[in-house]
């Protein structure tokens, strides 16, 4: 943890670990950062408002303005300001720090991140060599970690008594890391954890378990209707191929960043000793790749229709991205059903309609991989329509309340900030 009394070298490191001018393109961080310090100068409380993205964006800035202008002059500047802007940093870490350590205990992570920090302590920040590395490290750190998230989550469904249980996983435990597995099984270190997660995201894993169950029935759904094909995009650690014995009949495009799929094929191996005949595993980063390519490579039989699955995904992507899936899968086959969850547009934008959505900004801040995309769920049926889909239904949290939680005495609080829809070709 930073000792805020260690010397501004110290400080610089830790400022340069986050890229603010990533997180804030153009002239963004430095508006943010200018408007803060003004407003700083009139009241620290300021400071208690931000996010842990803005305020590790501040004080990147702050060392660039350092490293750029008179020293002196900055460092006064900055001695009224870093001292209080660490600490807050360091509680919007807390949680954060607590749930990789969750999720990621004996994972690449951990080990990147160190390694990441020991490269920033050693290389200068303009250094290229070390922008390269640490892109590298941070894409196989962090880009699946949203991954690990959600199948944790899954996995303390098991932990519920069956009467109330909204759907039954066997598989997901067994994809975690062995740590996080000895860790899920102590009730009191579960109940901790889930206190401490519901109290900073309210809501957030009813919505996941909501979701899960949701997409469940969806699935069933269209494989009874005798869809031969199911195309998981972002699947991460979804074990539905595996667990859903309807599915064996069924051809299987799972698609995800490559370090993703990777542990996941190790997962399967150790599991079941050979990946599944019926799974074709396809890498594709689609915010920089055409999904059409993908399908291709995955030899997604063009004339049939498919059942595209797009669960906790859509958020991560550039809205040109989302864009380009949605116009790939409306080429498809009449009858081809996408089932997907989005996140209300006022959780991206930042104009908020309700204090839940702040909550949720808040924790979606703390994430090492950042939303991009959301939809008001007002205009989601035009918006699918002028992207060729037809919207069938919409799903939120009252509709999982109704549908899943009261008929078996469940209290469970579900966000409103995400939901699940299906449209189709
Ligand atoms: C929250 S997880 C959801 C995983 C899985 N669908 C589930 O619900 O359990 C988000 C998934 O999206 C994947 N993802 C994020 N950005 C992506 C991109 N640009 N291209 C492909 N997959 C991506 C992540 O690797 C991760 O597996």
């Amino acid at each position: 943890m930073l000792d805020v009394t260690r010397p501004w070298l110290e400080v610089e490191t830790f400022a340069l670990a986050f890229d603010g001018h990533e997180a804030f393109p153009d002239e963004g961080c430095a508006n943010l950062a200018n408007k803060i310090i003004d407003e700083f100068s009139k009241s620290a409380k300021t400071l208690e408002n931000l996010t842990l993205t803005e305020l590790r964006a501040c004080l990147f800035f702050e060392q660039r303005r350092c490293h750029h202008s008179y020293r002196a002059t900055s460092q006064n500047r900055v001695s009224g300001y870093c001292p209080v802007c660490l600490p807050s940093i360091r509680w919007n870490h807390i949680f954060a720090d607590m749930w990789a350590v969750f999720t990621d205990a004996c994972m690449a992570g951990p080990i990147a991140h160190h390694r990441m920090s020991v490269v920033a302590a050693i290389s200068k920040y303009d250094n290229v060599a070390y922008k390269r590395r640490s892109a590298q490290m941070k894409g196989n750190a962090e880009a699946g970690r949203s991954a690990y998230g959600a199948a944790s989550m899954k996995a303390t469904e098991a932990f519920v008594p069956a009467p109330q249980r909204l759907f039954e996983d066997e598989i997901v435990m067994d994809f975690l890391p062995r740590p996080v597995q000895f860790l899920l099984r102590r009730s009191a270190i579960r109940a901790v954890f889930l206190s401490l997660l519901e109290a900073s995201a309210p809501g957030i894993r009813g919505a996941m378990l909501c979701r899960t169950r949701r997409i469940d029935d969806a699935v069933r759904n269209a494989i009874h209707q005798g869809l031969p094909a199911l195309v998981i995009l972002g699947a991460g650690l979804d074990t539905r191929p595996y667990r859903f014995t309807e599915s064996a009949d069924v051809n299987i495009v799972e698609i995800d960043l490559p370090s993703v799929q990777e542990f996941k094929k190790t997962c399967l191996l150790r599991k079941f000793g050979a990946l599944p005949s019926h799974v074709r595993f396809v890498h594709s980063d689609l915010n920089t790749e055409q999904l059409d390519t993908a399908l291709e490579t995955g030899r997604l039989n063009s004339s049939k229709p498919a059942i595209f699955l797009w669960e906790g995904v859509s958020q991560y992507l550039q809205p040109n991205a989302v864009d380009s899936v949605l116009a790939s899968i409306s080429k498809r086959p009449k009858g081809t059903v996408l089932v997907f969850t989005y996140v209300l547009q006022e959780v991206i934008t930042g104009i908020y309609r309700s204090d839940r959505s702040e909550a949720f900004r808040k924790s979606a801040s703390r994430q090492p991989e950042p939303w991009h995309f959301g939809v008001d769920p007002r205009q989601l049926r035009a918006f699918l329509a002028a992207r060729g889909l037809s919207l069938r239904h919409d799903f939120g949290a009252e509709e999982h309340q109704t549908d899943y939680l009261r008929p078996v005495g469940r209290i469970l609080e579900v966000s409103e900030i995400e939901r699940v829809a299906i449209a189709i070709v």
